[in-house]
């Protein structure tokens, strides 16, 4: 299990007696999920991407537990289709060596901006955090396992990871851009090219305040059909 600091036991007034009645009424069992369905959905609404860190590095245990939090995604016929890779220290200033190649080759065949400054901030890129981790939807080894079913589990393992980053008050930010489809990127990352990469999550600690999020009213995006009350 690991830990929700931040919210567990934040019921306001009206809750704290709902709460009070429920465990007098011996109920306790009730108000415990009543408690964990609203930190869920107070760390959803809660949830950035946050662009700008600090170079306080997680330790070990953090990204252990957000690794944790990732093997919970749902995931049809069970198969499990993650990989992860920490990446941390100088790892990230090789793979960012890699990265700049890839795009130095790239920009060699189509040539378009600032050359060098691009493949500076190619390279450069990994050091925007402390630690970033790699996740990777495995292809499928079952025939009745479907490739988009498991990028899709892996998706959910990220946004797993990014709920439990925003409980443990760490700074996360779910990155692609080319480098995610990039065959010698794979490659150093000891990948098959039919393996995906579906996010660099980049961890550290926030260095800005979260800016307020405001989605489409999700009537807009929603139809109800056969819906009787
Ligand atoms: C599949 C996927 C790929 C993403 N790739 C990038 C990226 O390469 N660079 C980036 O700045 N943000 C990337 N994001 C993050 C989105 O930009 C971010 O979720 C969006 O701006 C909404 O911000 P919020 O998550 O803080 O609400 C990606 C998100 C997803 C789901």
């Amino acid at each position: 299990m690991f830990p929700y600091p931040k919210y567990f036991g934040k019921l306001n007034y009206e809750e704290s007696c709902k709460e009070e009645s429920l465990h007098s009424n011996g109920n306790s069992n009730i108000i415990r999920q009543a408690k964990e369905a609203m930190s869920v959905f107070e760390t959803i609404k809660q949830r950035r991407n946050i662009g700008k860190m600090t170079a306080q590095s997680p330790t070990r245990q953090q990204i252990e537990q957000l690794l944790e939090a990732a093997t919970h995604a749902p995931n049809h016929h069970k198969v499990e289709p993650w990989k992860f890779i920490v990446l941390a220290g100088n790892a990230r200033i090789e793979l960012g060596q890699v990265m700049a190649d890839s795009l130095a080759r790239r920009l060699a065949e189509n040539p378009s901006g600032n050359v060098e400054a691009m493949i500076d901030k190619e390279r450069t890129k990994l050091l925007r955090s402390p630690v970033v981790i790699v996740a990777v939807a495995e292809q499928p080894r079952q025939a009745n396992v479907l490739e988009i079913e498991n990028i899709e589990a892996v998706a959910a393992s990220v946004e797993n990871m990014l709920l439990a980053g925003e409980e443990m008050g760490l700074a996360c930010m779910w990155r692609t851009g080319d480098a995610a489809y990039d065959p010698h990127v794979k490659h150093w990352l000891g990948l098959s090219p039919a393996d995906h990469i579906v996010a660099f999550v980049y961890v550290g600690f926030p260095a800005i305040l979260k800016l307020e999020r405001h989605p489409t009213p999700v009537a807009n995006k929603t139809t109800w059909l056969g819906w009787q009350a």
